[in-house]
């Protein structure tokens, strides 16, 4: 190692560590750290600043405040929003076990909004109905204003304070430590000194968000590069369903900027160029409220008929005046400051422009429903799992979304199966009582992963942000709302030559202290991994399902494609490979596949 040697790199020892500061690893760390363990939250930015903040709208679960309802009719809301291709007995816990888990964080200090009667306030979401699908509209969105996700943050941060949990802040994490195939620990960059930590631990698990900065057009902030499916990819473990990316119906045209279905839950709607209402003729029972999928289809079928509005005609109208001020202003006054910010429209009078826009990861590291990261393939049997290796929220495919999430079930999922993980890992320390002994030399992949970058001539090669600009387009004008075999494949092979030009790239600032450009160099390395595997993925699956729909095969083709993808990358490629969906629930029947109506 010419860089540096051992004594510059600081040892840490902690019982787990986790990788993320936002909903989900904060509410795990919580589990562990109130049961008296050491627990470590490694982030790269501020844990408040993670992106758990800019969830909207809210937590879906089966309170029943207004009208009757129940887990059970929540289940089989999100196996349909998940187009049959979710984890039974994944969506069954969760389902099951949200009503307890809105009321802890009631009592953790989340201050949700109120009916009359001082019940939290619960909103109509897209995809949600009661009686199995027979009982109309339910209302199981528990919000705090439109501010739900901040809340729940902000919450968590504090009683994490208060239980003892470490964090190191602004810390990038560089490599898994991987040995007789178990996970030991992480290797660390800490951006504001410029040093490296090497953080050991009997377990660790990965809570880093989801990868919408792989599009040009996202509602995801910048720091969502999705780096802990990188990390797994890069130390040879596969990744699942990365072809099923969400696009939120409401991003604000062209910006990306998240304008929550909670404006359709409170009573806004969409209109095209002629003012007509579109969505009674996709969606003639749930209209505006169908589920994603639907609504982001029915926009891109409408631009494509010519019915888009602007000079471009490339965006609907989401309107919401009729609401009035008052309760834009009490319900939504995210919204309202949203519009006002980034459209230049204050919403009280007149309409949004809003478009699909690139929003969830609903693939990720494969879990089962106890976060354990595990790896089968198609045919292994049973579930081989990765020692000491853990996955939730966003980063993880516990597959509790499938082809297509539901609007709440996010916020839901980050709390469900971060304290899912925190009983797990609990369980696992133990039976593992002590750290592994590493090998001496274990630091030296993370600590080249840096130099590299700081060592390299800038002179020729494009810049990191040229790079990045162009991947992003790549993915936006490829890997659409709607997609085709062609089209597909090109993306592939523009993505597949531009992961050559990140080994040409270099940076300009050689500094080791707050060097931002390194750190947006490493993110790219994270982005390009998941954008490939992405692209596989999606050229690969010969069907239309949930978020992947394809102009050339428009049904769904449950006889061959009821299955998982996971793509793995061997030596120089993504391999994809499939993997069995368990449709198998723990306590109830199985909701079998049928056709998706709203
Ligand atoms: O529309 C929204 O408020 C987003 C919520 C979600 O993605 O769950």
């Amino acid at each position: 190692m010419a860089y540096l040697s051992t004594d510059k790199v600081e040892h840490h020892h902690h019982d787990v560590v986790i990788i993320g500061a936002g909903g989900a690893g904060m509410r795990c760390a919580l589990q562990l750290a109130e049961a008296g363990y050491r627990v470590a939250v490694v982030s790269k930015v501020l844990p408040t600043r993670s992106h758990t903040v800019a969830a909207q709208g809210g937590m879906n679960a089966a309170l029943g405040n207004l009208d009757s309802d129940h887990w059970h009719w929540h289940m089989y809301d999100t196996v349909k929003g998940s187009d049959y291709l979710g984890d039974q007995d994944a969506i069954e816990y969760m389902c099951r076990a949200a009503p307890q888990l809105v009321k802890e964080l009631e009592h953790q200090g989340v201050p949700f909004s109120r009916n009359d009667d001082g019940k939290i306030y619960q909103r109509a979401f897209g995809g949600q109905s009661r009686e199995f699908g027979e009982g109309g509209q339910a209302k199981r969105t528990c919000a705090a204003a439109d501010r739900t996700g901040h809340a729940i943050l902000h919450t968590m941060y504090q009683q994490n304070i208060k239980a003892g949990t470490h964090f190191y802040e602004e810390f990038f994490a560089l490599n898994l430590i991987m040995e007789d195939g178990g996970c030991h620990g992480v290797m660390a960059w800490d951006i504001g000194k410029g040093e490296y930590h090497l953080f050991q631990a009997k377990a660790v698990i990965l809570a880093t968000g989801g990868a919408g900065r792989i599009f040009k057009t996202t509602t995801n902030a910048h720091i969502c590069t999705g780096d802990g499916g990188a990390l797994c990819l890069d130390a040879g473990l596969p990744i699942e369903d990365m072809e099923f990316f969400q696009f939120h119906p409401t991003g604000i045209a062209h910006v990306g900027p998240l304008i929550s279905e909670a404006v359709r839950g409170e009573g806004g709607y969409l209109l095209n160029s002629e003012g007509e209402r579109f969505m009674e003729r996709y969606a003639p029972t749930a209209k505006d409220l169908a589920s994603r999928d639907v609504v982001s289809r029915a926009i891109a079928l409408e631009i494509r008929a010519g019915k888009g509005c602007g000079t471009n005609k490339d965006y609907a109208l989401l309107k919401l005046d009729h609401l009035g001020e008052e309760t834009i202003l009490k319900k939504l006054p995210n919204i309202h400051e949203l519009a006002l910010r980034f459209a230049g429209v204050d919403c009280t009078k007149e309409p949004i422009p809003v478009q699909p826009t690139a929003h969830y990861t609903m693939g990720g590291i494969p879990t089962n429903r106890h976060t354990e990261v595990v790896i089968n393939h198609e045919g292994s049997d049973g579930e081989e799992k990765v020692p000491g290796l853990f996955a939730i929220g966003e980063a993880a495919c516990t597959s509790v979304h499938g082809a297509n999430r539901l609007g709440g079930n996010s916020l839901l999922e980050i709390v469900v199966f971060g304290r899912a993980c925190g009983l797990k890992v609990m369980k696992w320390l133990s039976e593992h009582r002590y750290h592994k002994t590493i090998d001496p030399d274990a630091w030296h992949a993370g600590v080249n992963r840096v130099e590299r970058w700081l060592a390299k001539d800038n002179k020729g090669g494009e810049k990191v942000g040229d790079v990045r600009a162009n991947m992003q387009d790549i993915m936006q004008s490829h890997f659409s709302v709607y997609r085709t075999e062609d089209v597909m494949q090109e993306g592939v092979t523009a993505i597949e030559s531009l992961k050559e030009a990140i080994h040409q790239a270099s940076i300009d600032d050689k500094h080791r202290i707050f060097n931002t450009e390194l750190v947006e160099a490493l993110e790219l390395e994270n982005l390009m991994s998941l954008a490939r595997a992405t692209a596989a993925c999606a050229a690969n699956r010969k069907e239309s399902r949930g978020a992947h729909a394809r102009d050339d095969y428009p049904e769904r083709d449950d006889k061959q494609w009821m299955k998982h993808s996971l793509a793995t990358v061997q030596g120089d490629t993504v391999e994809v490979s499939y993997k069995p969906v368990r449709s198998t629930p723990m306590t109830v029947e199985s909701f079998p596949p049928k056709k998706r109506v709203y």
